[in-house]
Formats: C-alpha cells, structure tokens, sequence
C-alpha cells in the first residue's frame, strides 16, 4: 500500500477541480486527476505534470457506473486505498426560470451533480476506509442552502427563481452529506465527510463576471481535504465559515 496521500478528484480537468489538483499535489499529495474526456485529462495532468507535480490522469464519468467502477479496480490495484474523495464534477443552467425548466433538464443536473455523486461516493467508500484517515468532500454551493433561498437579504436573493434544478440538486448534495457523515460517526469510522462552497468562481460554470479566482476558488476544498482528526465532519463550509443549510 502507498504511503503517499492518493486524492482522486472528479471533473479536474478544468476550472476548480484542475485548481484543486494543483494545490492539493502542491501539498506533497499523490493525485489522480478525473476526466470524463481521456484526452482532456491526460493534456490538463501534462500541465501539472510539468509544473513539477505529481499528478496521474483517470477517466471517470460520473453518469456511467462502469467507469467509476474501472477507476475504483485502477485505484485499488495500484495503491491500495484512497485517502482523499472530491466529489467536484458538476453541471447547471442559469438561465431558465423556475416554471420553465423541464423534467428532462432536472435529471440531466441530477444524473451528474446527485446520482453521479452517490454513486461515485459508494463505489470508492471501500477504499476510502482502507486509508488512515479518509476524506470526502462534495462540492455543493450556497445556492443549496434553502435558508438563504428562502431569505430576501440574503446575498443569493437577487438569483432566487433562475436556479431551481441547480440548487435543489445541492440541497440533495448537502443532505446526503449530513446522511452519511452521521452514519460514518455512527460506525466509529475516522473518514470525514463535508461540503464546500467554493465562492463565485470565475470558471466554465461561474462565468467571466464571477469575482473570484481558481486559486481562491480552490482553497475550501483543499482545506476539507486535509483536514485534522479533530476536524468537521458534516459540516457545509466555505473558506472556513459554516453556512446555513
Ligand atoms: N464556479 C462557481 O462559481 C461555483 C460555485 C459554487 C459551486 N460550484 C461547483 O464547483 C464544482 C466545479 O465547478 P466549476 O465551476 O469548476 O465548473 P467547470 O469549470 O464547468 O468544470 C466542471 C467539471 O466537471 C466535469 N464534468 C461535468 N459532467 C461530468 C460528468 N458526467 N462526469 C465527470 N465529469 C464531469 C467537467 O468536465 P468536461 O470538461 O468534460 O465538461 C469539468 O471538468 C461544481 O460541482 C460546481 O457546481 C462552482
């Protein structure tokens, strides 16, 4: 079994996801940098790769079982264990009102940004308990706290109504979280599970008027992957601030 840290992060070959590989191999991590696209993963892991990093691409797509199951017998193969799960593949459409949005554009969030995620989250859980001390971190967003959704003073208020499928998508996410944070506590386990908010980043997804950075954008996730034996375990986090649910 490695005795480096191997994270495996899902949809890294671009935006947050790349930045968080980044950081996190800057950090003295091993790690496997997931693509749906083999192409754009192998080219987004040369980049790294040349910055001195040690990074290795994997080809997952979320919505497709059988390759997050091909990783999963990659991964146990060659390390053994998986220390670090990041859950950062995601999809969304801002653009529609809420009594527009078809049943058909629900399932296609759903199938990436939920059932994707649960999937992929049960397929490595066996490798993620052989680690020392497994973390998960689920990328949701504050637009899954329906607190702030339901609050006209709330910095969300002026996009309420443009991100139904979206949102309700990280509403699932942030509850499957607390769901299984619990019954990982339940089972004396040492893994960690919490979501993060990463802020409004300037990416595919956040668009160009987003005011932060990849490398600010990063930092939740990287923050939730290392984090200490003492340190949250179902929580909803952003740069180290608990938001409401
Ligand atoms: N940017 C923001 O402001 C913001 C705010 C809150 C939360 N978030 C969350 O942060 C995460 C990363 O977002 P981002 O802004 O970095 O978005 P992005 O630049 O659009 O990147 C999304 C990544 O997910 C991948 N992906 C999409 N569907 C996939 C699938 N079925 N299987 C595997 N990978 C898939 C994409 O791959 P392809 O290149 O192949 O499409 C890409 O690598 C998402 O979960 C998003 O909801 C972002």
């Amino acid at each position: 079994m490695s005795t480096m840290k191997i994270a495996l992060i899902t949809g890294a070959n671009k935006g947050i996801g790349f930045e968080t590989a980044r950081q996190l191999a800057q950090r003295g991590v091993s790690v496997l940098l997931g693509s749906r696209d083999a192409k754009r993963g192998e080219e987004a892991a040369a980049t790294l790769k040349a910055e001195g990093l040690e990074v290795a691409p994997i080809t997952i797509d979320v919505t497709d079982p059988e390759t997050v199951l091909a990783a999963v017998k990659q991964v146990e193969a060659q390390y053994g264990k998986l220390d670090i799960l990041i859950n950062n593949a995601g999809t969304g459409d801002f653009t529609k009102p809420a009594s527009t949005e078809t049943v058909g554009e629900w399932k296609r969030v759903f199938d990436t940004n939920v059932f994707g995620l649960v999937e992929t989250t049960r397929l490595f859980l066996p490798l993620l308990k052989k680690a020392e001390a497994g973390r998960i971190v689920n990328l949701s967003s504050i637009l899954g706290s329906v607190s702030l959704a339901a609050d006209p003073n709330s910095p969300v208020a002026g996009s309420v109504g443009h991100y139904a499928a979206y949102g309700a998508s990280k509403t699932a996410i942030n509850m499957y979280t607390v769901q299984l944070a619990r019954e990982l506590e339940l089972e004396k386990s040492k893994i960690k599970v919490n979501v993060a908010h990463p802020g409004w980043v300037k990416t595919d997804l956040g668009g160009e008027g987003a005011p932060m950075e990849l490398e600010e954008g990063a930092k939740t996730s990287v923050e939730l992957a290392l984090l200490p034996e003492d340190g949250a375990n179902g929580g909803y986090f952003h740069l180290g601030q608990t938001l409401p649910w």
